[in-house]
């Protein structure tokens, strides 16, 4: 992965996304740079109207490799160890609020009317007006941003004592962006933005991602003296930016060469833009862990799966967040799993599987369908066209075609034909079936539940049951065929008299 910052100190750049990316405190993130002890808080701003996105869901929560577009804002803070984290809610506040589950611990406070960043930050004085250390001031629609860029703004305003270091980036073409404007000594004077620049300013190419450290009080004092005086009539939180410098203030800039990590979503064409970037950096990490991704641009895996060595995923495939696969297994073509736990060697091939458990060495497909509550010993075999739900089927047991497993158990070894069904519904309840181990359940059968078949049972193919089996009893239910011989002939011999007696006529 390409080098994130300019400074040759740099490190490569790990994602909010990328496992490796872990929490550190904010102690240890200050001995770290050297710097003097701080505590870090963080604001994110979501609480805009999203116009934009023309959508009926809230910008923070549309979905993005298996958690809302915001929440990989939070994470990224989590894990660059923030202590405190504000998010500003207003658009939809109570949907936002609900939506963003994955942090117990996020405050939130409400921005009643839209009045701009400025008063959105300030709606967040009343819980961090006191804080002394460092305020990030984060846009919750950046959700690339690394754990490590935060790390990196955080220790840059430590090290210096800057009252406000802004992350920037450059762009051929950065048309709707606010412009970071430099005085003579090329250091940064404010920020302008696109719809109240000047043609000059517009060309300028450095651009504001809306990323911020600021020393607390810094931050509070100059929010104060903002005013709605421009194109929108809102509260700029970059006007704090040129009230500071102004004041003699230190303001420090650090610029991003990678500008992909801080693209911001407005509008949902960026939205798929966004998520292809995170989806390639999550492929990136398991690949260079050691799983082989035959056509990453035909992959989609969400964070926080897990994916053992030496295993393959093969095109096609869909890993949901939640998912944790061993080592060894080939995954796809076509195979859609979520919120599942697969063991080593594993084979699963054009199927897909939910909320269920596969211990090492199962094989599914092609043409499963695994529901929730599905638990599969070592080395089952679930072969085409079979649907299996809430169900235990011991080790080895398979059922190799054709059938429908729901609400039982079945033993080690047990075989079930194709066409068998477990009748587990009576129009009002579910019922079980209890299959003991190594059982013959012949083709077509029908086992209407609750049913205990004994271990070593045998089922005649095309039987209903309805009564329990014992232990290695036989079960045959079914008429016996009457054969008439000769029959067959005669009928041939009839048919083709009567032919040849239309075409005579
Ligand atoms: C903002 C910056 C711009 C920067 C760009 C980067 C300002 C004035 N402009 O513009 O310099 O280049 O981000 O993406 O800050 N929000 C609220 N309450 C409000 C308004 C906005 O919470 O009243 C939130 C939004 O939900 C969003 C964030 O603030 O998460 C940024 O707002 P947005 O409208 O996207 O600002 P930009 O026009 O992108
Ligand atoms: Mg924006």
């Amino acid at each position: 992965m390409s080098e994130l910052f300019a400074s040759p100190d740099s490190k490569p750049v790990s994602s909010a996304a990328d496992p490796s990316s872990t929490p550190i405190t904010a102690s240890q993130l200050n001995i770290a740079s050297g710097a003097h002890s701080s505590p870090v808080a963080a604001i994110i701003l979501a609480a805009g109207k999203s116009t934009r996105m023309r959508s009926k869901t809230p910008k923070p929560l549309h979905p993005m490799c298996g958690l809302p577009m915001t929440s990989h804002v939070v994470r990224a803070c989590r894990a660059a160890g923030v202590e405190r984290v504000v998010i500003v809610i207003g658009h939809q506040a109570e949907q936002v609020r609900g939506g963003l589950t994955d942090d117990p611990e996020v405050e939130y406070v409400v921005q009643v009317e839209q009045r701009g960043t400025g008063d959105a930050v300030k709606a967040a004085q009343p819980v961090l007006g006191d804080w002394e250390g460092t305020i990030l001031v984060l846009a919750g629609d950046v959700p690339l941003l690394s754990s490590e860029a935060l790390r990196r703004l955080v220790s840059r305003q430590h090290e210096t004592n800057a009252h406000a270091v802004l992350l920037t980036a450059m762009l051929d073409d950065p048309t709707g962006y606010g412009r970071v404007v430099r005085d003579a000594n090329g250091r940064v004077a404010r920020i302008v933005e696109q719809k109240d620049a000047t043609s000059e300013e517009r060309a300028i190419k450095e651009w504001n991602p809306s990323l911020y450290a600021f020393e607390a009080q810094a931050l509070w004092s100059s929010l104060a003296k903002v005013q709605p005086l421009n194109a929108q009539g809102e509260y700029y939180l970059t006007d704090t930016i040129g009230l500071l410098t102004v004041q003699g203030a230190t303001v420090e800039a650090l610029a991003v060469t990678d500008a992909r990590e801080v693209f911001g979503v407005n509008t949902r064409v960026e939205l798929a833009a966004v998520a292809e970037i995170l989806r390639d950096r999550i492929q990136r990490h398991l690949m260079l862990s050691g799983v082989s991704i035959t056509d990453p641009a035909s992959t989609f895996i969400d964070v926080d799966v897990q994916v053992g060595q030496d295993s393959v995923i093969e095109p096609s495939t869909f890993l949901y967040r939640g998912t944790v696969i061993g080592e060894d297994c080939v995954i796809g073509p076509q195979a859609r799993i979520e919120r599942s736990t697969l063991g080593n060697r594993v084979r699963v091939l054009a199927s897909q599987i939910a909320e269920s458990v596969l211990e090492d060495d199962v094989k599914v497909g092609p043409f499963a369908n695994l529901r929730p509550g599905t638990r599969l010993g070592k080395g089952v075999k679930i072969g085409d066209f079979v649907e299996v739900k809430n169900s235990i089927l011991a080790a080895g047991a398979q059922v190799s075609h054709l059938a429908y497993i729901g609400d039982a158990e079945v033993g080690a070894g047990t075989n079930i034909g194709a066409g068998v069904i477990t009748c587990n519904y009576d129009g009002y309840e579910k019922h079980r079936t209890v299959i003991g181990s190594n059982a013959f359940i012949g083709s077509n059968s029908t086992l209407v539940a609750p049913l205990t078949i004994g271990d070593g049972a045998f089922i005649a193919a095309g039987s209903p049951v309805t009564e329990d089996v014992p232990t290695d009893a036989m079960a045959i239910a079914r008429q016996r065929p009457t054969i008439k011989s000769g029959w067959a002939a005669a009928y041939h011999t009839r048919q083709r008299a009567r032919k040849t007696e239309r075409r005579v006529l």
